[in-house]
């Protein structure tokens, strides 16, 4: 069974959770952890770290991470705003609903007890159709980000009715 979880880097999740983003998102295009650390300072410690673990009779395992940056908007610093970033699952666990639910626990937590009214990633084009099949929309036209093209995408809390 898998469940997501919310961690903080001193997790002993943490490690896995690295290993995943590296292998899925980052050496692929020529980076690590110390090189994203580099290209977005300081923000390692005030993400909000996601990981879908799977319980493992050896021990939990980390197949998927998602990590949250409360109050940031498309030009900076944004109060009410969020972006969501190193969304990536094991690619042999791909395709089994692990990045939806990653997803949903980030929208649930966003919307939920942070209270933002909205959220954007930086989509690469390889994964428009995943963040298109949960409602995200479109909101740029297509950029280049460490040499890979983009588009920002957004998502806008639920109306509540009132
Ligand atoms: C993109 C990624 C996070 C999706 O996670 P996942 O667990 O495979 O996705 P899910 O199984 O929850 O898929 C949900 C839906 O999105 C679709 N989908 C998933 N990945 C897709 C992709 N790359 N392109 C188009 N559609 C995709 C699925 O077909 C599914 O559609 P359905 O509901 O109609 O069946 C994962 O494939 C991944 O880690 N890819 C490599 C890293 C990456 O590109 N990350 C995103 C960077 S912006």
């Amino acid at each position: 069974m898998i469940t997501v979880r919310r961690i903080t880097i001193g997790d002993p999740l943490y490690a896995q959770s690295v290993a995943v983003r590296e292998s899925e998102l980052l050496k692929p295009i020529g980076l690590d952890l110390a090189k994203f650390k580099a290209m977005f300072p300081g923000v390692e410690e005030r993400f909000e770290h996601f990981v879908a673990v799977f319980d493992h009779p050896s021990g939990p395992r980390v197949v998927g991470t998602a990590l949250l940056l409360p109050n940031q908007g498309p030009g900076g610093p944004e109060t009410g705003m969020g972006k969501l970033m190193q969304m990536a699952v094991d690619r042999q666990r791909q395709g089994e609903g692990i990045g939806t639910k990653l997803v949903v626990a980030v929208e649930r937590r966003a919307f939920g007890e942070l209270g933002l009214r909205g959220l954007f990633c930086h989509a690469r084009d390889t994964a428009f159709g995943f963040y298109e099949s949960l409602g995200w929309a479109y909101d740029s036209d297509v950029f280049l980000e460490a040499g890979v093209p983009h588009r920002r995408m957004v998502f806008h809390a639920p109306a509540t009715g009132e």
